[in-house]
């Protein structure tokens, strides 16, 4: 069974059952672009399983006009959905895109064989809450190289690669492309006010934005459109770059893209667990032609999925989350899609 996108009419009200709620809680704690958020979850009846959707109206028209930031957010929502069904007892029993390679319906996830969730399923979905996006300098402790390998070995059990960029022409070669992208990004009057557009309540908090974007060798997203009155950082920043890394797939479809972001999820909350949060750049992903240069020359012909930064820093904001009740439905129940 599965939502209805095209019938006109809210969604039924019906009280969602409780490990429903619970699954959706779990999900919506997962990043997304800009906070937009873009999913929607249909739980069936009589634990019968729990539906993962993309919702397009809610995707980032310009900068993400083939959606493959979305699915990757709604990949990571995924990875919370699984973590969630091992706390209530059960292995999930995952199906990726069940009707077709390019459905809006993302993934179904059933209850499997009963089992107890492992320690380290419970350390992660104990993170799930800590883990939040960083902008801005880290503090100058490194990542532990362990901690790095241990990152490494969790994407590489999802299916995907991460890779750590620390030979310094590697990593001029991807700041140059960062800093192409985010001109480009703030050189287009449209692209720049998609961008602010996606700060304030509901979206990316001011105080997520307070530095300035070019604080680091990688260019940061400018939120708040501050290059344009302060083309320069006020003062100098003594922290850390912290430590750049690429998340890649050997493909590039709609199931990749779910797999990308159930690696990045796994990695984030491994990170989280450990006090340490990530930083995005994916802005030269966005762009066709330098993400080519990104697949050819740092990650050997891979196809690169997201751009982190990865460091200690103290947590001072919380993105807000739209309720879980506004984004799960009944299965078969008719929605409008809409933002
Ligand atoms: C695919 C993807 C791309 C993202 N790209 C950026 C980015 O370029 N710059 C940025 O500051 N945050 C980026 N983010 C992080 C989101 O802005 C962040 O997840 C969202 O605001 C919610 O905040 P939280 O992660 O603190 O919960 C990205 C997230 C995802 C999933």
């Amino acid at each position: 069974m599965s939502v209805s996108y095209e019938s006109p009419g809210s969604a039924a009200h019906v009280p969602p059952g409780r490990a429903a709620l619970h699954l959706a809680r779990a999900a919506t704690l997962a990043p997304s672009p800009h906070n937009s958020q873009p999913w929607l979850f249909a739980e069936e009846g009589h634990d019968h399983g729990f539906e993962v959707h993309l919702h397009d109206g809610r995707r980032m028209i310009l900068t993400d006009p083939g959606g493959r930031e979305a699915v990757i957010a709604c990949g990571a929502a995924l990875f919370n959905v699984r973590i969630a069904v091992r706390q209530l007892g059960f292995r999930p029993a995952v199906d990726l895109l069940p009707v077709s390679e390019n459905s809006r319906y993302l993934a179904h996830v059933g209850y499997a064989a009963h089992a107890p969730a492992e320690p380290e399923e419970t350390l992660l979905a104990r993170a799930m809450t800590g883990r939040y996006t960083h902008r801005g300098p880290f503090e100058s402790e490194p990542v532990p190289d362990t901690l790095l390998d241990e990152l490494c070995e969790h994407a590489r059990v999802e299916g995907a690669s991460l890779q750590v960029v620390d030979e310094p022409e590697q990593l001029r070669l991807l700041a140059d492309l960062v800093r192409t992208a985010e001109d480009l990004h703030r050189s287009d009057p449209r692209q720049a006010a998609e961008i602010i557009r996606s700060v304030g309540a509901g979206g990316v908090p001011v105080e997520a934005c307070r530095r300035h974007p070019d604080a680091t060798l990688l260019a940061g997203r400018d939120y708040l459109g501050f290059a344009r009155y302060c083309p320069r950082p006020g003062r100098r920043w003594t922290g850390s770059i912290g430590t750049v890394a690429l998340l890649s797939t050997l493909g590039d479809s709609r199931t990749e893209w779910l797999r990308a972001g159930q690696a990045l999820q796994r990695v984030l909350l491994h990170a989280a667990a450990h006090d340490v949060a990530a930083a995005f750049h994916t802005q030269p992903l966005e762009l066709p032609t330098l993400r080519t240069e990104i697949r050819a020359h740092l990650v050997g012909g891979m196809f690169p999925q997201v751009v982190m930064r990865l460091g200690r820093a103290p947590r001072t904001w919380r993105a807000p989350r739209r309720p879980a009740v506004e984004v799960l439905l009944h299965a078969g129940a008719p929605v409008r899609w809409r933002r």
